[in-house]
């Protein structure tokens, strides 16, 4: 698709200047073509393909199973759409925890086969070394802290991570790696909001929340939860603004009708 050169183009420094001035950012996850244009078209500032491709696009239940090649697959998808928005790729589970040239080639490859414009990777110290390879090379590192649903064999739920001091200050402490390694912007999912506050004011880089209070930097959520096509996912933290499964059902079933009836196609829907 050809870039309207009208759009002014959402960048990382364009995020740090709006963290800069107080304004909040907006995130949403996006997996494929359509859906993409029409959050771009919306004004969405970034859009990220987010690994939960594998629980709300494939069905998993965990978002484990995603691979490298499924990830790049909705990654292109979703660069074709976009004409303003900044879009961040997860690294998948198993493509750069253990070493850091692996994680540097998964990253490679996004870059070149999808078109992105920045990764995301789950974890703090644990995995430094891949994240300084990953900027070394020139690509834009978002961090994720709090929940990382790719450890969730590790926590056993998927609930609220940092309650415990211990916990919250090595949050505070990888927040602030995070930061000095040059990764441009920061997750925090499901941690106490006045944590989230005060990682927020203590960064110069932007954190983006889910489940982390109102005193972030800007909002992320999964848009098939926002929309109500998820329907039986709902945790205190979202806001659902469509009933969706429920609209697209109704509206299934009049076409059912329609057909069965032989009501559809009439005699200006043919040729
Ligand atoms: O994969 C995802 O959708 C995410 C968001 C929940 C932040 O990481």
């Amino acid at each position: 698709m050809s870039v309207n050169k009208e759009v002014k183009r959402i960048t990382t420094h364009v995020l740090q200047a709006m963290k800069a001035r107080h304004e909040k950012i907006s995130m949403l996850t996006a997996y494929d073509f359509s859906m993409a244009r029409i959050l771009d078209d919306a004004g969405i500032d970034v859009l990220l393909v987010g690994d939960s491709a594998s629980n709300v696009m494939a069905g998993h239940e965990t978002t484990l199973p995603i691979t490298l090649d499924q990830m790049i697959y909705h990654a292109s998808s979703v660069v074709r759409a976009v004409n303003r928005s900044l879009v961040v790729v997860d690294l998948p589970f198993g493509s750069y925890q253990g070493n850091s040239k692996h994680a540097l080639d998964s990253t490679i490859r996004i870059m070149k086969e999808s078109g992105a414009h920045a990764v995301k990777l789950e974890g703090g110290v644990e995995i430094k070394e891949s994240i300084v390879r990953i900027l070394s090379a020139g690509v834009p590192v978002m961090g994720h802290l709090g929940l990382t649903p790719q450890s969730i064999y590790k926590f056993g739920t998927y609930t609220v991570r940092a309650r415990e001091e211990e916990e919250a200050e090595k949050l505070i402490a990888d927040a602030q790696l995070l930061q000095e390694l040059g990764c441009f912007a920061i997750v925090l999912e499901k941690i106490p909001a006045h944590l989230a506050k005060q990682v927020s004011e203590n960064l110069v880089i932007p954190t983006i929340g889910i489940g982390a209070g109102p005193d972030v930097d800007g909002q992320v959520l999964v848009t098939h939860d926002l929309l109500g096509i998820t329907k039986d996912f709902q945790p205190r933290f979202l806001r659902r603004y469509l009933e969706l499964f429920e609209e697209i059902k109704v509206a299934v079933e009049s076409y059912i009708k329609d057909v069965r009836t032989g009501d559809f196609p009439n005699e200006k829907e043919q040729y």
